[in-house]
């Protein structure tokens, strides 16, 4: 994506789960109302990916492969929210990944600035599932930005009605948006973005615990 100064961050969002009333949709929405009016998140459903074949690694790949690789090259950063299954990220988001780790010769999550949380019913929020798409991220050659993991944990407790309804989970997840357009400004040498309810997110998300 090219830099410019002028343009709205362009992010684009993938859930690791497709269930109709899905926590981690609901995380997305939630933080797509809660952004400034230069920052856009656009919500790609992953729904119609079909499952990963090298076979297909022409130069016909499947038309839901096509947009996906298409929306992630056309946005500035990912922000990625998986559910746990069986102690690691969703089949989804990992297939996914493999997808947008491909062709080769140019895939578009190298150097891609990518925010990633979990969540989850149980209290762990997905913390093993976060540590897989870290790993897997590396190996991507994306970029995490530093900072402190999102894992929503209770997530039934914390979601409800299609948002995310707990404000300081929903005030900590913003914090991490903040992470990714830092590190996006950084990528591509746009001027450092802080606005007033940024920087007090941050001094807050900087004190001690
Ligand atoms: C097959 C399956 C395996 C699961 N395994 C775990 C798990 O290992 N750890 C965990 O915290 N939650 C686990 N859960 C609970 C999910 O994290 C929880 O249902 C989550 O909210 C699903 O995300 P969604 O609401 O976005 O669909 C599992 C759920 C399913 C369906």
């Amino acid at each position: 994506m090219e830099a410019s100064a002028n343009r709205p961050f362009k992010l684009l969002g993938l859930s690791g789960s497709i269930r109709r009333g899905s926590n981690c949709i609901a995380v997305l929405r939630t933080l797509k109302e809660s952004l400034p009016a230069d920052v856009e998140l656009e919500i790609f459903g992953l729904e119609d990916v079909p499952l990963y074949n090298e076979d297909e690694e022409n130069d016909t790949p499947p038309a839901p492969v096509v947009a996906l690789r298409r929306a992630i090259t056309e946005s500035d950063g990912l922000v990625i929210v998986s559910p746990e299954y069986n102690h690691g990220m969703s089949g989804v988001i990992k297939n996914a990944l493999d997808w947008a780790s491909r062709p080769s010769s140019g895939p578009p999550l190298v150097n891609k600035p990518v925010t990633v949380m979990t969540s989850a019913s149980s209290i762990l929020g997905g913390v093993r599932a976060q540590a897989q798409l870290n790993e897997t991220l590396r190996g991507t050659f994306s970029r995490l930005p530093p900072g402190r993991q999102v894992v929503i944990g209770n997530a039934k407790q914390k979601i409800r009605e299609g948002r995310l309804t707990d404000e300081p989970t929903r005030l900590f997840a913003l914090n991490a948006i903040d992470s990714l357009l830092e590190e996006i400004c950084m990528v591509q040498r746009r001027p450092p973005r802080l606005g007033p309810e940024e920087a007090a997110r941050r001094a807050m998300a900087k004190a001690p615990r």
